[in-house]
Order: C-alpha cells, then sequence, then structure tokens
C-alpha cells in the first residue's frame, strides 16, 4: 500500500505526525507499507517511521546523477536519504489532471513523456531504487476506446532497455479516476492490471509473475477491498485518502467483504 502524499502534508510538523500514526498503524498489517512524502519532507518522514516496517519512497527524480541541473533531484540523493521506492511517471507530473484545476497553458510545466518515464525507470534501477511506474488514459483515450491501446504501449515504452524487471513495480491510474472521487470499477481495473502483466510477461517471460502491479484512483477505506479481491491487483497507490494515518489505516487493514 503505497501513500502518495502529494502535496497533502506540507508542513513538519503534521508530516512527522502522520508519518509516525501510519508506522503504529502499520504494526501487525498484512502489507508492505510505503510513505512518499514531498522531496523536503523525506529526512523528517524518514526519521518518523525509523524501527517500523514502513518504508520511504519520492514523488519522482531526475534521470541524471550529477551536473548542471538546477532544481532536480538525483536518484543518488534519493538513495542516499534511506528511500526504496520512486513514483515516476505519475499522471500529474506528466501533465495529465483527472480534474482540471491547472491552466491548460501551464500544462507544459508538468512535462514527463514516455521517453523521460523511459530514462527515470534505468536511472532509478541503476541507484538501487523501486521504481513505480504510472500508467493509464485520460477520459477522451477510454471514450474513445483506446484505454488498452495507451496503456500496453505506455507499459512497453517505461520498459524500454530494462534488463532486469525484478523490483519494477507498476500502478494502473486511470487519469480521470485520480482525485476525483470516481474510482474505475474494481472489474475493470482487474482487466487492465491483467493486461499489463501479460505485457510485461510477453518482454521478461516468466519473471512478470514476480512484479507487483497496483490500481489508483480515488481508493478509500470504503472501496479497497473490493480491489484487494480481484485476483491480479497486488495493491493500491493511494493519495488523497493517504494524507491522513486515521483514514489510511483503514486501508492498510482492509477486510474482506
Ligand atoms: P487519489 O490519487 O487517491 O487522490 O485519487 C491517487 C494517485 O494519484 O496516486
Amino acid at each position: 500500500m503505497v501513500a502518495n502524499w502529494k502535496l497533502y502534508n506540507v508542513t513538519l510538523e503534521e508530516s512527522k505526525r502522520e508519518a509516525g500514526d501510519i508506522a503504529r498503524a502499520a504494526e501487525g498489517a498484512d502489507c508492505e507499507v510505503v510513505i512518499c512524502p514531498p522531496a523536503p519532507l523525506l529526512i523528517p518522514v524518514k526519521q518518523a517511521i525509523e524501527g517500523s516496517s514502513v518504508k520511504l519512497g519520492a514523488q519522482g527524480m531526475f534521470w541524471e546523477e550529477k551536473g548542471g541541473f538546477t532544481s532536480q533531484i538525483s536518484p543518488l540523493i534519493l538513495k542516499d536519504l534511506g528511500c526504496d521506492y520512486v513514483i515516476i511517471g505519475h499522471s500529474e507530473t506528466r501533465g495529465r489532471f483527472g480534474v482540471g484545476s491547472v491552466k491548460e497553458e501551464l500544462l507544459p510545466y508538468f512535462s514527463e513523456t514516455d521517453e523521460t518515464v523511459n530514462l527515470k525507470t534505468l536511472a532509478a534501477l541503476r541507484a538501487g531504487l523501486k521504481p513505480i511506474i504510472c500508467v493509464g488514459e485520460t477520459i477522451g483515450e477510454r471514450r474513445a476506446g483506446k484505454q488498452d491501446e495507451i496503456v500496453s504501449y505506455q507499459v512497453e515504452m517505461a520498459l524500454a532497455k530494462v534488463e532486469d524487471i525484478n523490483g519494477v513495480v507498476i500502478a494502473y491510474e486511470p487519469v480521470w479516476a485520480i482525485g476525483t472521487g470516481e474510482f474505475c470499477d474494481p472489474e475493470e481495473a482487474n482487466r487492465i492490471i491483467t493486461l499489463i502483466r501479460s505485457k510485461v510477461r510477453e518482454i521478461f517471460g516468466a519473471k512478470a509473475e514476480g512484479i507487483r502491479i497496483l490500481y489508483g484512483g480515488s481508493v478509500e477505506p470504503s472501496n479497497i477491498a473490493n480491489f484487494m479481491k480481484k485476483e491480479n491487483i497486488d495493491g493500491a497507490l493511494v493519495g488523497r485518502a493517504s494524507a491522513k494515518a486515521e483514514t489510511f489505516a483503514k486501508i492498510i487493514h482492509y477486510k474482506e467483504p
């Protein structure tokens, strides 16, 4: 269960408190729990989860390790700070928002492409980080019936030149379901995730069985069990409902209905 905090917890105080509470809530959980705070909060969150089973993840990074790259975050920094995971290719960094809260003319500033997603995936693996690669179609692409094609293409592009699939996590996040409250039908999410696994199997053979594929998009305590009971859904990437420990704890400890 991955908590993608986005920009929901923004102060030191709330980040430390919520991370500490999540660490306590994760005790005895039947799943691996990861918190991905905004980059400047990685260290305090790391301190707050110290000694617990919770892992640290970053929300993004650059593909170069060092050099004249103002404002970028190196994979080496993330590794050194104690990150195990890094989210790559989130739709909000690809400039594909579920809700239109960002002005059209500003979208080019969120400029991740399939090519940079691939560069970052390769860089993460080189640095010993586990990439959580996000893929998913927009509402327009789904209305045009292109979701299978788009998702397969994004997976194939992200994994180009990857030699060892070990440690790679893929998250299916339909853009229209992110932050909108309109979650994907679990049956449909399972169908797409099955398709993703067969795509990975096509490229990496039997090793594809070992990788984890998550669903993300308006996951909440009330719907998590319906996703988790689907055979091919291994976990969830949770945004809004992960920021407060009280809510995220209910997701971590979901019960079969
Ligand atoms: P959400 O976000 O749970 O707020 O829909 C999920 C994500 O974008 O990772």
